[in-house]
């Protein structure tokens, strides 16, 4: 099988890193943070065409505020250097999740990357920032009823497709290979409908040491997976 054109990375492992080197939980934030570009460009060169990443979950509010208040203060730092690389590494940048909960500057910020970048296509860099799959199926779910109640859609009309398109990824084909980091083997609310048919590798290698090298391995074991999509495996 070909390299995966679509991988989604649960990054995860950053407090427990900091923790093994007696560091404080903020310091794995930062580590993690300076990965993102290593992965980016690592990805770019092995030739994977979109790259979405987990930053923040709707459900990471409920950690202690000097936590929240340090990861969107890191958050919006990356985002200031990503564009700057976006324009050397010709990075699409896009933002997934319900970005009106953050602060005004920050969306600000958010839209004028989203639109600077948008010219370019060498990779597709997603972010998601406050994103649970569960409340963006309820927004895109809002939005149907919505265009229903106007008329602007037909119920009938309502397909996988048509709802896809009312979904923050609509720009995006659905992951081919799932990553997460540090051990832990669940979703915590990530892209659950887009998720439907993509590979799962799981690493106990923590997020702010996934280099190039582990990068690799997943897509050599994805690259050895047999996808089937409920049909028969072909001789
Ligand atoms: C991932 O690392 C980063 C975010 C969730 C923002 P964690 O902070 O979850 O690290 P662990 O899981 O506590 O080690
Ligand atoms: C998932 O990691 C969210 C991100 C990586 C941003 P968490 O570390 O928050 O997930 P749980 O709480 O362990 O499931
Ligand atoms: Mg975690």
């Amino acid at each position: 099988m070909s390299v995966p054109q679509h991988i989604a990375i649960i990054m995860d492992g950053n407090g427990r890193w900091a923790k093994k080197k007696g560091l404080p939980r903020n310091a794995g934030h930062t580590a993690g943070a300076k990965n993102v570009e290593n992965i980016c460009l690592a990805a770019k060169k092995l030739g994977v065409k979109y790259l979405t990443l987990y930053a923040f979950s709707t459900e990471n509010w409920s950690r202690p505020d000097s936590e929240v208040k340090a990861l969107m203060k890191l958050l919006s730092g990356y985002l200031d250097k990503c564009v700057q690389t976006a324009h050397e590494n010709k990075m699409h940048i896009r933002v997934i999740g319900d970005i009106s909960r953050l602060e005004p500057k920050f969306q600000q910020q958010i839209i004028e990357a989203e639109r600077v970048s948008s010219v370019y296509e060498d990779l597709n860099l997603t972010i998601a920032i406050n994103y649970g799959s569960r409340d963006e199926m309820l927004r895109a779910m809002r939005n149907v009823c919505t265009d229903v109640k106007t008329g602007t859609l037909q119920l009938e009309e309502l397909t996988e497709a048509v709802f896809d398109s009312y979904l923050d990824t609509k720009e995006l084909p659905d992951p081919d290979l799932l990553i997460r980091t540090s051990g832990e083997q669940r979703l915590s609310n990530y892209l659950l409908w887009q998720l439907a048919y993509s590979e799962f590798y799981f690493t106990n290698v923590p997020w702010p040491e996934f280099d190039e090298q582990e990068l690799k391995k997943a897509i050599d074991a994805y690259e050895n997976r047999d996808r089937r999509y409920g049909g028969i495996k072909e001789e």
